[in-house]
């Protein structure tokens, strides 16, 4: 087996600008498919809620549904270090809340940490989490939960107030402990500045070169949707369309009694 991933390694190959690599998993087929080939983090993101589970968006996601998801992950993976996304509400409403959810991922989930959407509105539960010898991934920019908040799913920081909040809060949370922050749909220089800025690495998705990793859903990234086309995300394959014509050929070779032939038969 070799050697898991830790929050110290991290921070090591930021030092030596050695880049992460972070993608989504939701089940244990596609974690060990990860694992396998080399992947350093793998997120249990929200996004389950929309990329799997037919929601509109990742608000409905429950803590329940989660750890259902993390337990899988965790299953499938040796050596990256799996993270688990707190949702919407189990984090928001009381520090102590926040901290006995943050509990139930490592406890009963099996991830080695967890992540959280936000800055100094939540500096307080961060450190509680932290204190309580949970390892804590921020996340800043665009942060899913806020879509109704920010009105929609436009670039953040792009005014000179958002973007000194934001490099506020990446301060802010650095001071908190965090381990790691995720910057998501913002300006590739703002990004940059505030990598600069901080000694913990930062993980981009629509935030440009700069960033000490990368992240992307790896449903989007395997080309799984085929009218949701990211401007930040590369498809690497086309497998929404792959995927369609073999259920199409299935279904016709059933219906001409093609399948089962010989070959498959007992
Ligand atoms: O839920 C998720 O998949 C995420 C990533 C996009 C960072 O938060």
């Amino acid at each position: 087996m070799s050697k898991k991933i830790t929050t110290k390694d991290l921070i090591e190959m930021k030092k030596k600008g050695e880049k992460i690599t972070m993608l989504t998993a939701y089940d244990c087929l596609m974690a060990s498919q990860l694992d396998e080939c080399g992947i350093d983090l793998i997120l249990v993101g929200d996004s389950v809620a929309n990329v799997l589970l037919g929601y509109k968006n990742t608000i409905p996601v429950s803590m329940d549904e989660m750890i259902h998801h993390c337990k899988a992950v965790c299953r499938g993976v040796e050596r990256a270090m799996v993270i688990g996304d707190m949702p919407f509400m189990s984090y928001q409403a009381s520090i102590t809340g926040a901290v006995r959810n943050a509990g139930r991922f490592l406890k009963e989930a099996g991830v080695e940490a967890v992540k959280l959407e936000g800055g100094k509105e939540i500096i307080l539960t961060i450190k509680k989490i932290v204190d309580s010898g949970i390892p804590v991934m921020g996340h800043l920019g665009f942060t899913p939960q806020s879509v109704y908040k920010f009105g929609g799913y436009g670039v953040r920081g792009k005014d000179e107030n958002q973007a000194l909040k934001m490099i506020e809060d990446a301060g802010m949370l650095e001071e908190a402990g965090v381990f790691s922050i995720v910057l998501e749909k913002i300006p590739a220089e703002l990004a940059k500045k505030i990598t600069r800025k901080i000694s913990v690495p930062t993980i981009g998705i629509g935030a440009g070169i700069n960033c000490d990793g990368q992240v992307l859903v790896t449903h989007d990234m395997l080309g799984c949707f085929e009218e949701f086309k990211p401007k930040f995300s590369k498809r690497y394959a086309e497998l929404g369309t792959e995927m369609k014509k073999c259920y199409t050929k299935y279904i016709e070779e059933v219906k001409n009694k093609k399948f089962p032939s010989e070959e498959h038969s007992y």
